[in-house]
């Protein structure tokens, strides 16, 4: 294909740990994520995915680096945002830890050691804070799904925002398939019908490319 682009792509949930047996996380698989760098990279893209710890194979052209944490994936994000002239475009599906233990202890604590309350500090927005050509993220919400996803897409600076109802049966967390909205920085709105998260991903790299390279 003519005029790639690079694409960074998260993907999975983070670990923050606590210790060295004991983290906190949430249900993310990574198969959306993995889907949008497949998508990505069929499309003859040059294709890195960043992954959480998941249990996933790597796709077919694509460059892939594992981190556990968050600031591991900041990290790994800002490198490879930063490799080359190449226009990029940064796709941010990983459910993200927030926060994190202010405190991790290197050996595994003993009950007696454990705290009853749990300290936690702020992990860094890697989105937000990500200076790509065209950045895209992902809201999974409970409630108030378009309003949240909105408000998200204007405070991290983004094209659009895939927002995703993870409470609908058949979309969110570790399914095949999804149902998802696009919200775009201009107000307009695209429903999509329930489809394969593949679908999503071939989706989404199309319309980054639209904006990546504007007819
Ligand atoms: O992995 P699967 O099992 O296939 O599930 C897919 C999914 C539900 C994880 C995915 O479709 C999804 O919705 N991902 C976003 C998860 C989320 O909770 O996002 P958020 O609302 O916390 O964050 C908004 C955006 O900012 C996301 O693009 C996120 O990657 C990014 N973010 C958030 C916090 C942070 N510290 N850094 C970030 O980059």
């Amino acid at each position: 294909m003519k005029g790639r682009l690079r694409f960074v792509v998260t993907a999975g949930p983070t670990r923050e740990h606590l210790d060295p047996v004991r983290f906190l996380t949430n249900p993310s698989t990574g198969k959306m994520g993995f889907a949008v760098a497949r998508a990505a990279a069929a499309r003859g893209h040059e294709t890195v995915l960043v992954a959480g710890p998941v249990a996933l194979r790597t796709p077919k052209g694509v460059r892939r680096v594992d981190v556990v944490s968050a600031r591991d994936m900041s990290a790994a994000v800002e490198e490879a945002l930063d490799r080359g002239p190449r226009t990029t475009v940064f796709i941010a599906v990983a459910a993200v830890a927030d926060w994190r233990p202010a405190k991790t202890a290197a050996r595994k604590l003993k009950k007696r050691e454990m705290p009853g309350v749990l300290r936690l500090v702020r992990n860094p927005d890697i989105l937000k804070s990500a200076s790509a050509s065209v950045k895209v993220g992902f809201a999974a919400e409970t409630d108030n799904v378009l309003a949240e996803a909105r408000r998200k897409c204007r405070e991290k600076g983004l094209a659009f925002i895939v927002a995703n109802d993870v409470t609908e049966k058949g979309s969110g967390f570790g399914t095949d398939t999804n149902r998802v909205t696009f919200l775009r920085a201009d107000g307009s709105v695209e429903r999509l019908p329930m489809m394969s998260k593949l679908a999503v991903a071939r989706r989404i790299v199309k319309a980054c490319e639209a904006l990546a390279r504007p007819a």
